[in-house]
């Protein structure tokens, strides 16, 4: 029976590594070296990745692509991307050049105001809260005077805090609701410390208000943070062309064909939520893979866009598409929170040498790129949805994986393509083949 271990984080890394082949991988040497063989082979370097984490015992790759040829705001760009899905960088490649030579991708950032709220419970007559909430805020907004400071200088700050109650959804239940701007940065660590500070001192402020009364001293911060939910930190991007422009070598559909069915996709989107989940799916294929490879935070951006897509109260496919006056315009508006500076984006090498690669961004540049990667790969993903199908693009790359795992080489990779070109490709028909020509060689 395995025993649990106490003061594991304490272990040296070789110790860390010891105990788990030890006890969880079956005493397997290989499996030590496979560990160690992914480390960094400058120690510094490695040393950086361990520290972003706990527990580190190696690295864990994934592919690192680039999309070369997004014309965005009439500047062309090579974009960086980070993901293990085969035909997500070679779809939206497709989608980038097809548009180049349509205009391009346009963005504009609508707003970048980012919140956070101060969970508050007081149990008293919710109007006397409002009415000292009201009496104290200037002396409350100044008094993270010193923590906004920096923030101030680079033209962000705290934008403004309200007292809401919530007391008919919760007994007692208030929040403080700050709004931020935080410029270039992501902004979390610097949101949440206002915040607590915000929460304390409002609590002692309500503890020694000599109009409260016994119990109306008492208020509770329950918890002090951001919300990654920013719907005033939103982005827009699209494409548009004539209708006769969306001829395609890659299928032999009309254009009004395909852009009345491209529509209908979208319309189905907005109304089946099955298919809306998936839809979004496809937009965050190339969302998150932008965001890995500049180091910002998929979690936050992924919960954020699921909520904005629900926003109405039922979860609908985040892109619109018009065909009209001859006209095809699709886009996409979601609330992006990014960085450009701080966090991981200063650390990791290649987070760094991907926002090199985007000519340093700001934060609003980069939340324009990375909608418009959300686009292209959406439209990539209806295209071939609504004419050859999905599988045709996908099943090239599954290929390509089958290949890799029985170890082909490059005659055998080149007979397999000629084979499976027409053929229905599953993992034993490659494997068969393959063998097949292992025998006779
Ligand atoms: C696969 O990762 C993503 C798609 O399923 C998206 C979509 O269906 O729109 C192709």
């Amino acid at each position: 029976m395995i025993r649990p271990i106490s003061g594991f984080s304490k272990l040296s890394k070789k110790e860390k590594i010891d105990f788990l082949v030890d006890v969880y991988l079956g005493k397997s040497e290989s499996k030590r070296h496979l560990i160690q063989g992914f480390w960094h082979h400058d120690q510094d370097e490695q040393k950086v990745f361990d520290e972003f984490s706990e527990n580190t015992i190696s690295n864990f790759y994934f592919p690192y692509g680039v999309v070369p040829n997004m014309l965005i705001n009439d500047k062309l760009m090579c974009v960086p991307m980070v993901i293990e899905e085969s035909s997500v960088v070679a779809a939206c490649s497709k989608a980038a050049k097809f548009w180049m030579k349509r205009g391009g991708f346009k963005a504009k950032v609508i707003s970048t105001v980012k919140n956070g709220q101060v969970h508050l419970i007081w149990e008293g007559e919710p109007s006397k809260l409002i009415k000292f909430f009201s009496s104290v805020k200037k002396e409350l907004k100044k008094s993270v005077g010193p923590l906004v400071k920096n923030m101030q200088a680079r033209g962000g700050g705290l934008v403004d805090i309200k007292l809401i109650d919530r007391t008919a959804d919760e007994p007692g239940y208030f929040q403080i609701w700050a709004d931020f701007e935080t410029c270039d940065a992501m902004g979390a660590n610097f949101i949440n410390t206002v915040l607590e500070s915000l929460g304390s001192t409002f609590q002692e402020m309500v503890a020694t208000n000599l109009e409260f009364e016994g119990k109306e001293r008492e208020l509770q911060v329950v918890m002090a943070i951001l919300s990654n939910f920013t719907p005033e930190c939103i982005v827009e991007a699209w494409v548009e062309c004539p209708i006769e422009e969306l001829d395609d070598k890659g299928h032999d559909m009309p254009p009004e064909e395909f852009a009345s069915k491209f529509s209908r996709a979208v319309r189905i989107s907005k109304i089946d939520v099955n298919r809306a989940t998936t839809h979004n799916k496809g937009i965050f294929n190339g969302i998150d893979a932008v965001i890995l490879a500049t180091g910002n935070d998929f979690r936050a951006v992924e919960a954020c866009g699921h909520t904005w897509a629900a926003r109405d109260g039922v979860y609908r496919g985040l892109t619109d598409v018009e065909v009209k006056d001859g006209k095809f315009k699709f886009s996409l508006k979601l609330p992006l929170s990014l960085g450009t500076v701080g966090g991981l984006t200063a650390l990791h090498p290649l987070a760094k040498t991907s926002l090199e690669m985007l000519a340093h961004p700001s934060a609003s540049e980069l939340m324009q790129i990375t909608a418009c990667i959300g686009l292209a790969q959406n439209f990539a993903a209806l295209r071939s949805l609504t004419t050859t199908g999905i599988q045709k693009g996908h099943m090239k790359m599954h290929l390509m994986n089958i290949l890799n795992h029985l170890e082909s080489n490059d005659e055998e990779r080149r007979l397999a393509k000629e084979k499976f070109a027409d053929e229905t490709i599953s993992y034993q028909a490659v494997r068969d083949f393959i063998n097949s020509l292992r025998k006779y060689h």
